[in-house]
């Protein structure tokens, strides 16, 4: 009787609009394999495979020893915000005072928290391919429209104001810019920011900012935040986490730096949806944040090391092609010469057949395009060990061959 009641009721529209992350997919369909003894190359893998600092794991012993496991502020602890605020300050060069910083449950959520609270319905978002899985689906949840717009390999995969310009109607409300970005690994110098900047106070928009991979920039210029720019941080709400930083994916800590009448609306959201976030994780990213950082500078290092090696192994490939990415810790790659080839006797009609017969033949898992905008490109890690990238590797040329 109950199960025919549920039948008969229809869920919430969204349900039927929002896609499943396919990354949290492909992960769990690894973590199978892997649990029947199967040897998988992770190169799906979207989490940093360094352990957490031990100063940041001490302080949440410590919190639980001492008892800091109730409720805190909605917006985090003060000693958190505070100390985020000079990260931001020593970072991004842009002063934040601690109300305008509200700590959430990771990036994912911080970003949720500001799509809901700055946009309307029917509201348009720019939206850069490739984008971040969770970008179009976090924006429709919030009534929203992504509008994409395509870049490609010629611009090293970033938007400028004019390809921006192309796609403003009087409903385009705000921009999302993620860099170094996830999939592409683009950096944007200072004086594309400075361009990009212009365009969004021209035409009076709102700028997300995801920060979450500021840290792991390789080239010479460094990372330059949008909000630090002349005008952007009345109008950007910045987003940046201690997951991919630190290594601290799983402790889901993340958090939102915005003017403070849009950091009050967010809190508000907060404090009836999640309330504060863990107690305990709280006090281990304050330790990570405020102690020693060179942890972070080592696994720059070892980053840009393992790009080298994978981005020139993948362009010795055959129909495969990449750019040396200039930051995150993804290889973006374009495959589009095998669509419509004849692979292990199946036609690759999609990148999920690709990744499909690399993963099924191989045991090597890349995650397709499809699901950051394109259809001709893979994405592949290098959040996993030298000799794993090395090996897997070997896998996929054996499998596609090589260039002449
Ligand atoms: C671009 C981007 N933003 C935000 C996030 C979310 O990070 P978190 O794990 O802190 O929710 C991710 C995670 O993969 C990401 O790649």
């Amino acid at each position: 009787m109950i199960i025919e009641q549920t039948e008969q009721r229809e869920l919430a529209p969204w349900t039927e609009k929002l896609l499943p992350s396919p990354t949290a997919e492909l992960e769990a369909r690894v973590a199978r394999l892997q649990q029947g003894g199967v040897k998988v190359y992770r190169f799906g893998l979207g989490q940093p495979d360094f352990p957490t600092p031990e100063h940041a794991k001490e302080a949440a012993v410590e919190a639980i020893r001492n008892n800091f496991t109730g409720y805190t502020d909605t917006a985090g602890i003060a000693p958190l915000r505070e100390a985020i605020a000079d990260a931001l300050q020593q970072q991004c060069g842009v002063l934040y005072a601690p109300d305008e910083i509200v700590v959430s449950s990771g990036g994912k959520h911080s970003l949720f928290n500001a799509f809901n609270t700055l946009l309307r319905s029917g509201d348009e978002v720019l939206l850069p391919i490739p984008y971040w899985v969770s970008f179009p689906e976090q924006i429709k949840f919030a009534g929203a429209k992504p509008v994409f717009i395509q870049t490609d390999a010629r611009t090293g995969y970033k938007v400028t104001p004019a390809m921006l310009e192309k796609q403003l109607t009087p409903s385009t409300r705000m921009l999302v810019l993620n860099q170094p970005g996830n999939p592409s690994g683009a950096v944007y110098s200072r004086a594309e920011l400075e361009d990009i900047a212009r365009f969004c106070i021209k035409h009076n928009l709102w700028a997300i900012s995801d920060e979450v991979y500021s840290c792991f920039v390789f080239n010479e210029e460094g990372f330059t935040s949008l909000a630090g720019l002349p005008g952007m941080k009345e109008r950007t709400v910045l987003i940046n986490a201690v997951s991919k930083t630190y290594s601290m994916t799983g402790w889901r800590i993340g958090y939102a730096a915005a003017p403070a009448p849009v950091a009050a609306a967010m809190l508000k959201l907060q404090s009836h949806t999640t309330s504060n976030p863990s107690s305990i994780a709280q006090m281990a990213a304050l330790a990570a944040i405020s102690g020693p950082q060179d942890q972070v500078e080592q696994m720059r290092c070892v980053y840009r090391d393992r790009r080298e090696i994978l981005a020139t192994g993948v362009n010795r490939i055959r129909g495969l092609y990449c750019l040396v990415p200039e930051g995150a810790f993804y290889v973006w790659v374009d495959a589009s010469e095998w669509l419509g080839k004849t692979l292990c006797g199946t036609v690759v009609d999609s990148m999920d057949t690709l990744a499909e017969i690399l993963l099924s033949r191989s045991n090597v898992a890349v995650m397709p395009g499809t699901g950051f905008g394109s259809p001709a490109h893979l994405r592949l890690s290098y959040a996993i060990s030298m000799e794993e990238i090395q090996d897997g590797l070997n896998e996929i040329g054996k499998l596609l061959g090589y260039k002449e």
